[in-house]
């Protein structure tokens, strides 16, 4: 065991996640259109805007600042190989491991903090890589606005922020109402497929994606499909201090 101090915000002995306890459902079913619990709130409205993007036609989507020519961009991007979606790729140590490997394939790296975001654009521009867009929005508005139904094959869910105060549940990804986009925007048989360190959280997201009909029960064997996937930041750091990572993997009927 190394003493290396983890490179995210790495919230251990807080104990586990109740997988019973939910935000009421009242909650959930006005985020969609309130926009609470966002990360960053509405896009339009959102102050840390005054960070700067790439100018077009580099392959970063702000959504409200891209302009109608750059969204058609993304959407031919998104719609001509299979497609790839990485929700919370902090330093993109995976995502850009993953997309070189994979060059035939499609990759849109969804990071809300535009530092990290902007560190995935710049090293995917230095690798050369033709295959990854990155955005900075909160991945839920931009997957149910702007991608089409059908197009994703996979969506890496890699150790996600477990938010373990009741007042913040409902900032967690998984919801009832995302788990409904997801389900529209995966292809049939396409993947959701969720890692994390935090005991309890696979249980409480299996309750809300396995309620979905769309979704079948989580298959241990579908984790073949990943067998050679490069680990991200975190799980790096939870491999080196012998933490357990636990997998679900959910297909799209
Ligand atoms: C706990 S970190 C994990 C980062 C990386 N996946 C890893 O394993 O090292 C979660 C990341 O997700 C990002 N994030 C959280 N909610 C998001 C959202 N709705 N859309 C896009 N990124 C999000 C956070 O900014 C943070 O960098």
């Amino acid at each position: 065991m190394s003493n290396k101090r983890p490179p995210m915000r790495v919230r251990r002995g807080r104990g586990a996640l109740d997988p019973n306890r939910t935000p009421p459902p009242e909650v959930w079913e006005k985020q969609p259109l309130t926009l609470k619990g966002f990360v960053g709130g509405d896009p339009a409205k959102r102050p840390r805007w005054k960070n700067p993007i790439p100018p077009e036609p580099a392959p970063w989507f702000r959504y409200g600042q891209s302009s109608e020519q750059h969204r058609a961009r993304l959407l031919q991007f998104l719609t001509s190989a299979p497609l790839e979606i990485e929700i919370g790729s902090g330093d993109g140590r995976f995502i850009l491991a993953w997309a070189q490997a994979h060059p035939d394939r499609h990759f849109l790296a969804f990071e809300v903090r535009w530092k990290l975001a902007n560190r995935i654009f710049n090293r995917a521009q230095e690798a050369g890589l033709k295959n990854l867009w990155v955005s900075d929005n909160d991945a839920r508005l931009v997957i149910s606005e702007v991608v089409p139904d059908g197009a994703i094959s996979v969506v890496h869910l890699l150790m996600p922020d477990p938010w373990w105060k009741a007042k913040h549940y409902a900032r967690r990804i998984i919801s009832p109402w995302f788990v409904d986009v997801l389900a529209r925007k995966l292809r049939p048989g396409g993947i959701l497929r969720m890692e994390t360190d935090v005991e309890g959280y696979p249980e409480w997201a299996e309750r809300i994606v396995e309620a979905h009909p769309d979704f079948k029960p989580h298959n241990p064997e579908l984790g073949e499909l990943f067998a050679d996937a490069p680990l991200t930041s975190r799980q790096e750091w939870c491999r080196e201090h012998g933490f357990p990572i636990y997998r679900r993997f959910w297909q799209r009927r």
